[in-house]
């Protein structure tokens, strides 16, 4: 397919969510296979999961490409915090490479106005990595996707305990230390979804993990090294499953610690921003959106 073909864009609508969850899956699929890597998208059940919660929820934006009728690719951003997160943005693989990507990109680009914007993307992918740095996104972090169950002793004093709804103006205040923004809605819609964790010290919230096994989801922040690592080893813990996070590995001890409990790397990420950004402060991680 060449750049000039002809295609539009539309806002996507219910009756597309298998369309899209089928492109998602295989085009994520190919992608990973063709490095090595495990796809983001291990079921094409998943991609369905995602496409129908992403496609009814009133705080996402999604728009499609379609030629002829048939959906060629999709994308999203999400709108429910004053940063704007964009993905997934899949392309039918038969017609990748022909500009489908970046009008898609474009489309959120220009839905967002002036909202800051984040991503995060495979950093094996070499196509995503040129086109997003091409349209203004620019490196933040290296991110590295890790999963296991962490196993190492936790100091007394420090309690990992599941996240109530009484909790969230905290957890809102440590996110805003930390990154100088709110991601409210976001937590409350961990609360219903994702089993969120804090981490309590000195009687306070000092931490949280917002999907604490489910790494496309679950971002963080703690006050303390020691917060965090006690944090994941109490999810860990609590749920009787592996958990998995993006650590931004800059944070060079808190990465080692990670590793000495037998966590292991899955595929490296990179954090892309457009618009506003503030260097964090303190420990954190980001989901797949930021
Ligand atoms: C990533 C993806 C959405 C891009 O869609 P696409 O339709 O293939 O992208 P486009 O053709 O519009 O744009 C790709 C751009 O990257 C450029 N590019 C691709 N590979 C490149 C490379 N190795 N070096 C430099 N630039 C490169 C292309 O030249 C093109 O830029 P141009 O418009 O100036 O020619 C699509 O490839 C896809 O679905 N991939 C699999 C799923 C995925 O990884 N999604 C992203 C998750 S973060």
């Amino acid at each position: 397919m060449t750049h000039q073909t002809a295609f539009t864009l539309r806002p996507v609508a219910s009756e597309d969510a298998e369309t899209c969850a089928s492109i998602i899956f295989r085009a994520f699929g190919r992608i990973s296979a063709a490095h090595g890597f495990p796809s983001d998208f291990a079921t094409e059940a998943a991609a369905l999961g995602l496409a129908r919660a992403f496609i009814g929820s009133p705080a996402i934006f999604g728009v499609v490409a379609v030629r002829d009728g048939r959906i060629l690719g999709s994308n999203f951003l999400s709108e429910a915090d004053p940063v704007r997160a964009v993905g997934p943005i899949t392309v039918e693989p038969e017609v990748q490479s022909g500009g489908v990507g970046r009008r898609l990109m474009r489309a959120v680009i220009e839905r967002a106005g002036s909202a800051p914007i984040r991503l995060v993307q495979a950093a094996y992918n070499t196509s995503s990595f040129s086109l997003y740095a091409s349209l203004g996104f620019e490196v933040k972090e290296p991110l590295l996707h890790l999963a296991g169950t962490p196993r190492a002793p936790v100091p007394s004093g420090i309690t990992v305990r599941p996240m109530t709804r009484a909790d969230i103006p905290s957890c809102d205040a440590l996110c805003e230390a930390t990154h100088g923004i709110t991601r409210h809605h976001e937590l409350g819609q961990a609360l219903s979804q994702f089993g969120p964790m804090v981490v309590e010290r000195g009687g306070r919230v000092t931490g949280y993990a917002t999907a604490p096994n489910l790494w496309l989801m679950n971002h963080g922040v703690a006050e303390t090294e020691t917060d965090l690592m006690t944090l994941l080893i109490g999810c860990a813990a609590a749920t009787g499953q592996p958990v998995s996070l993006l650590l931004p590995v800059r944070q060079t001890s808190l990465f080692r610690r990670v590793l000495e409990t037998g966590m292991r790397v899955i595929q490296p990420m990179t954090l892309m921003a457009k618009g506003t950004y503030r260097e964090p402060r303190g420990c954190w991680f980001p989901s797949v959106l930021y």
